[in-house]
Formats: structure tokens, C-alpha cells, sequence
């Protein structure tokens, strides 16, 4: 690796705790000769401070589907700034925003915008507590993260600095387990305010298993918010609660509704939505209200990604691709005897890769092995994160890639994988101690 990675890295742990603004951009989530520090991305490819360039399947935390720097959502945005970007009353492109989000998808009746997925999801979760008047949150229990806000990592292994009084008023269930949401609400009778999951992740919810979460939620009084942070924009224009036919009392969007621009959405029914309004009698719940909340440069992109994906099928790209993925990359994984250890697996859309030693126990060695030597061969692969700048022509690249890789590995597991790793493994993000 080259000096300036190194220089950067050095004063980035100086000044920034973690030495990044996003847990997962840290250095404990990367082999050590991954790119440190970062200094642009254009469509797939990303630089580092030394000039490297790589193949991204990181894609900004899964936020930019359309493929870095897109043209036509930087013009809309830079037209944003022009105009002064933050104004003194709602600006038109704010309204605008709001009324296409709304007519694109029905179950939108009412939205609030702001910068972070976490803002909107603890929005959500006011919100319902305001609207049900009861005090419970049940979360997910499989799936990783919702907010870094204290209802969510009271319920995590990294809890310090979280009251026990609210750690305790976070529930968890199970995700393709309608029994053990109902053993929930029996446990707790008019207690939970709302139930929030993600509709899928790599792992898709069997059949009937969202819609059994809304009854037995309903059946009980409670909310349901699904968390499309990573499916909106990605599954289907209209999220992933269209693609499995699903209507959620609220809805959360962020990450690929903005591009890499910083826009989430929190929308839902009206009835619910309206108690953070200002035209009822009932008592005024402060829903969200940030000064930068409305940006115009973000909501501007907004609004050319909300036409490009109506005029171009970007979804259908990405579950195309993500089949082709990972047919390519489970059969490279064959010609080494791979399969049963670096395995490529579920939702197209959004696959994931396991690594497994061979006795079948979740690897972080060898997962650190694997990405250190995608890197290697200039691929940056932390997770798998498709866009419509990823093509047949990258793919053919990743494939090559992963041959190299893969044989690497296959030494490793036939002999001794500190002789292999070039730096500690990877840890876990949600972990009590460093
Ligand atoms: C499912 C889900 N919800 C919420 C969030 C929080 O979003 P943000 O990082 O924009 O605050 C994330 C971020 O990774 C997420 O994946």
C-alpha cells in the first residue's frame, strides 16, 4: 500500500473516532491492504488517495444503484444549489418531491424527508408509540441494523451509553416466524406500539409471512414499518413491499432513493402520519424537523432518480445481473471444490457471500482472506452491492478475479491461514469490546 493511504489513515483516527463516519467504512471491517481512504467514484469504479482503482461492490453502504456521479442526478442536483439549496419556507422542489414519492407509490399517503435511514426509522417508531399509546418496539431479531439510535443499539452487543430503563422496552422476533410473533404479543398484551423489519434482505420472507406479520400485528392494535433502507430502489420501483404484494402502515427509504445524496423518507397512511401535522385537535407529536432535513440538492437528485427509474427498468438490471453474479461466482467457487466454503447465496437482487472453514463454521479468516485477495486483483468487495454500471464486461473482470482468489483461499484451507492473511481478520461491528 502506498503512503498517502497510510497518511491518511493516521490523521483520520486522530480526528474522527473510528477513523470513519459509518462503522461499517471502518479499517476493523476490511483486510489491511484494502484501500484506506478514498477519493472518488465514477459509475462502479472507486480511487483511492494513491490513484488505485477498483471495482466496487460496495456501492457507498449499498446507497448508489444508478452507478457513482450519474450525469443526469448531478445536473439536477447542482440546478438545486444554483437556487440557493436551503430556503426560508418550503422550497417547490421539497413539495414536489413529496407529491411524485407519493404518486409513485400508493401506500405513500403522507412523507417526511430527512438526511439519515436512522432519523426516519426512529421517527417511525415515535411515531407509532404516539399513535398506539403504548410503549414497546419489536425489531427484528435476524436482521442487522435499524437505527444507531438508542431503541435500536439499547437492543445490540455495543449498548453502553443506553439506560437500561429503554434497553428493556425493545422486543425481538423472528424473521420467517409467524409463531414467535404471536408468542410476543401473547407475552405482551397491548404493550407494542409497532413491529420493524426489513420486507427481505438476501434471505426472502417465505410465502405469507409479511402479510401474517401485518395480521397478527393489526389483530393486536399494533403498527407495522418495514424498513426499505436497502430494498427500496432496488427490488422494484416501488419497493420491495410492491415486489411481494404488501401494504405497511409506514415505510422507510434511504440509500439508493438518494444515489449517494443524503435523502430518506419516512411515508405511511395519512391517519397516522397527520398526528405530526398541524391541522388536528389531538395532542402535536414533533415528528422530524431538522434544518437541513429538505435539502434541495438531495431532493432535487431525488427527483431525477424517481424519472429514471420510470423511464428505465433499473431494477430489472439488477436482478439480472445478480442472477448472472451468482451463477458465475458459485461455479468459480466449484472449479476450486469451494462450494461448500465460499458459498454465493440468496436474493438476487441482494446476494451475500458466506465463508465457511471446513467444518462448516462461519469463517471471518477466511471472508478476510477472500476480500484481501479480491483486492488484490483491484475488486473491492466487502459486501455485494449491485448497480446499473455493473455489466457483463465487470463481470467477466470479477470472475477473473475471483479465479485468482478462490485458488488463494483453497491453499489457505488446505494449510495454515495466518501464513495467508496479510493483517488481523475482521471483526464483527456489533461486539461489546474492540
Ligand atoms: C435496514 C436499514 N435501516 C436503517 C439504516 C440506517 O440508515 P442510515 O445509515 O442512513 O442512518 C440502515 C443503514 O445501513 C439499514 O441498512
Amino acid at each position: 500500500m502506498n503512503n498517502r493511504n497510510s497518511e491518511m489513515q493516521e490523521i483520520a483516527h486522530k480526528h474522527i473516532p473510528g477513523g470513519a463516519h459509518t462503522y461499517s467504512r471502518g479499517d476493523d471491517q476490511y483486510p489491511s491492504n484494502a484501500p484506506k481512504v478514498l477519493v472518488r467514484g465514477k459509475g462502479c469504479h472507486v480511487w483511492d488517495v494513491d490513484g488505485n482503482k477498483f471495482l466496487d461492490y460496495g456501492m457507498a453502504l449499498r446507497s448508489v444503484t444508478l452507478g457513482y456521479s450519474n450525469d443526469r442526478v448531478n445536473q439536477a442536483a447542482f440546478r438545486e444549489i444554483e437556487f440557493g439549496n436551503n430556503l426560508t419556507r418550503p422550497s417547490e422542489t421539497e413539495v414536489m418531491a413529496a407529491k411524485e414519492l407519493c404518486e409513485l407509490i400508493p401506500w405513500c399517503e403522507m412523507v417526511k424527508f430527512a438526511k439519515n435511514g436512522s432519523t426516519v426509522t426512529s421517527a417511525a417508531a415515535k411515531l407509532a408509540r404516539a399513535f398506539t399509546g403504548r410503549k414497546l418496539i419489536a425489531r427484528c431479531a435476524e436482521q442487522p441494523f435499524f437505527s444507531f439510535d438508542d431503541w435500536f443499539i439499547g437492543d445490540t452487543a455495543v449498548k453502553s451509553g443506553v439506560p437500561e430503563d429503554i434497553q428493556k422496552l425493545t422486543l425481538q422476533f423472528h424473521f420467517n416466524d409467524l409463531p414467535s410473533v404471536q408468542k410476543m404479543f401473547d407475552a405482551h398484551p397491548n404493550e407494542i406500539a409497532c413491529l420493524i423489519l426489513e420486507p427481505a434482505t438476501s434471505v426472502e420472507p417465505a410465502q405469507g409471512f409479511l402479510q401474517g406479520v401485518i395480521d397478527i400485528a393489526h389483530k393486536n392494535g399494533a403498527i407495522v414499518i418495514l424498513d426499505e433502507m436497502i430494498s427500496g430502489f432496488r427490488w422494484h420501483t416501488q419497493g420491495a413491499c410492491k415486489y411481494y404484494g404488501v401494504t405497511p402502515d409506514l415505510v422507510t427509504f434511504g440509500k439508493g432513493m438518494g444515489n449517494g445524496f443524503s435523502v430518506a423518507a419516512l411515508a405511511g397512511r395519512r391517519d397516522i402520519m397527520e398526528l405530526g401535522g398541524i391541522h388536528h385537535s389531538s395532542e402535536r407529536v414533533f415528528l422530524i424537523s431538522t434544518t437541513h432535513g429538505a435539502e434541495m440538492c438531495g431532493l432535487g437528485a431525488l427527483r431525477e432518480i424517481l424519472k429514471i427509474y420510470q423511464e428505465t427498468n433499473v431494477c430489472g438490471h439488477l436482478w439480472n445481473f445478480g442472477n448472472k453474479f451468482l451463477t458465475g461466482m458459485n461455479n468459480v467457487a466449484k472449479e476450486f471444490q469451494l462450494e461448500n466454503n465460499i458459498i454465493f447465496e440468496g436474493t438476487a437482487v441482494s446476494p451475500q457471500f458466506t465463508c465457511k472453514d471446513p467444518s462448516g463454521a462461519i469463517s471471518l479468516p477466511l471472508r478476510t482472506l477472500f476480500i484481501q485477495e479480491m483486492v488484490k486483483q483491484g475488486v473491492l468487495m466487502p459486501w455485494l452491492a449491485f448497480s446499473t454500471a455493473h455489466t457483463d464486461a465487470e463481470l467477466e473482470i470479477t470472475l477473473g478475479a475471483a479465479r485468482k482468489a478462490l485458488h488463494v483461499c483453497s491453499q489457505a484451507l488446505n494449510g495454515k491461514m495466518e501464513n495467508f492473511l496479510q493483517g488481523p481478520a475482521i471483526k464483527p461491528v456489533f461486539r461489546k469490546f474492540n
